[in-house]
């Protein structure tokens, strides 16, 4: 096992009911700032409930923050938090606003010249209004995490700092009933890649961080499917399992101590950057083929993988793999995602745009071992095909 420091201080309130949770995590003279996207909230429920948790507290709003949250959009918030003297900001909504709020957070109290090099130039924030969380969309573990991913102009770019992570998060599986299948399937999918990233390595002998990734691959392979379900979609069981599952793929856990991955999403981030595809809907068309060019320098944990997830123990070496990669595949189909290139109308002629734009984000020696090459990236694209 690798050495790590694990410290994730965020408090977790799940369950039927615990919006109202916020009324004690939030001090009652602050002057919050609640941000939240398109007006899911305002149509279900949640926004009336958060509203009333609050009760007299001086409440701002800020609306309109968009799937990929966009640089342009989030600056808007900082006149409103400047004016007022917002000192709490409380995100209602899925991982675009969570991480739309982080950024906030840092560019609010940012000393530099241009909030943007925060993520451009990676320049570490020294402080951050604090956040609290309503989360609305289980998939990217940003409720309980320090990461955040932000877009302007068709780049789309990470940052981290662990002044950003949220204090508190809600978690209720009852708001996530009026999600739409798609994005239902998506978030699925985005928390079993997540899983993957931190799993489909080389082995550690991280015994316990495997075994918890392969409960939470095995729980979103049986709950998944059955929250699409015409019969079980109103489960708030199946729901709860979903939820829990996607926070704890990402929220630190099963990551320390192992190899991580990552090339999935870096190579998915240009996908969404350039050809505006769902954040998930990049990674079912790519991890399958990273599986595939990756085979040999994932080879021992792939048969894990096929073995003690998927219960592949017949055949040689070579057949369980191929069959882990095909199960794997006819998952994410089930759960109504793409699995290749064409199935988002791109073809080879896209590559060539892809793999500058991955060069220029500075993402040329990715994966677990720092070997993944625009050249490797290349082959994989050409592999999703
Ligand atoms: O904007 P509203 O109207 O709220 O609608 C949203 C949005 O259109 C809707 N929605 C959310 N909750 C709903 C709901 N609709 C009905 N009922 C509800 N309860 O869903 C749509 C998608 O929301 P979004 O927040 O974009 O989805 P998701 O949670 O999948 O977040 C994706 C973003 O997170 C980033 C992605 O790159 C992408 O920008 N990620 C963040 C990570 C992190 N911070 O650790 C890790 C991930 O790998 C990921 O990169
Ligand atoms: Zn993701």
């Amino acid at each position: 096992m690798l050495n790590f420091t694990f410290h994730n201080p965020t408090r977790i309130h799940f369950g039927n009911g615990q919006i109202q949770a916020i009324a004690k995590e939030i001090p009652e003279d602050a002057k919050v700032l609640v941000l939240y996207g398109g007006g899911s909230i305002k149509s279900n429920g949640v926004y009336d409930q958060v509203i009333a948790a609050l009760g007299d507290r001086a409440v701002f709003e800020f609306s309109g923050i968009e799937p990929n949250p966009s640089y342009d959009t989030l600056v808007k918030s900082l006149p409103i938090i400047r004016d007022n003297k917002v000192d709490y900001l409380l995100a209602v909504g899925g991982g675009s606003v969570v991480d739309g709020t982080k950024f906030i957070a840092g560019a609010a109290l940012f000393e530099g010249d241009d909030p943007w090099d925060i993520i451009a130039k990676q320049q570490r924030i020294k402080q951050a209004l604090p956040i609290g969380v309503v989360l609305t969309l289980p998939a990217t573990g940003s409720e309980s995490n320090i990461g955040a991913v932000v877009t302007r102009n068709g780049n789309k770019l990470p940052f981290s700092s662990a002044l950003v992570r949220p204090k508190f998060a809600v978690l209720d599986p009852a708001v996530t009933l009026t999600l739409s299948d798609r994005q239902v399937g998506n978030g699925v999918v985005d928390a079993f890649v997540h899983t993957m990233e931190q799993y489909l390595t080389y082995n550690v002998n991280g015994k316990l961080q495997d075994r918890f990734a392969e409960g939470i691959l095995q729980t979103l392979i049986e709950e998944g499917p059955k929250a699409l379900a015409a019969k079980t979609k109103e489960d708030l069981d199946i729901r709860a399992n979903i939820m829990w599952s996607a926070t704890m793929a990402l929220n630190g856990l099963i990551g320390s101590g192992v190899p991580q991955d990552w090339a999935t999403h870096m190579i998915g981030h240009e996908l969404t950057g350039s050809h505006n595809i769902d954040h998930a809907r990049t990674l079912s068309i790519v991890l399958p083929a990273v599986m595939k060019v990756r085979r040999e320098a994932k080879r021992e944990k792939l048969l894990q993988y096929a073995e003690r997830v998927w219960q592949v123990t017949d055949g040689s070496d070579e057949e369980k793999i191929d069959r882990a990669i095909s199960l794997t595949e006819d998952f994410f189909e089930k759960m109504g995602v793409p699995t290749r290139l064409s199935h988002v109308d791109l073809n080879a002629s896209h590559l060539d745009e892809l793999i500058t734009k991955l060069t220029e984000h500075g993402m040329v020696k990715l994966g677990e071992k720092r070997d993944i090459t625009p050249k490797i990236s290349r082959e994989i694209l050409e592999t999703a095909l």
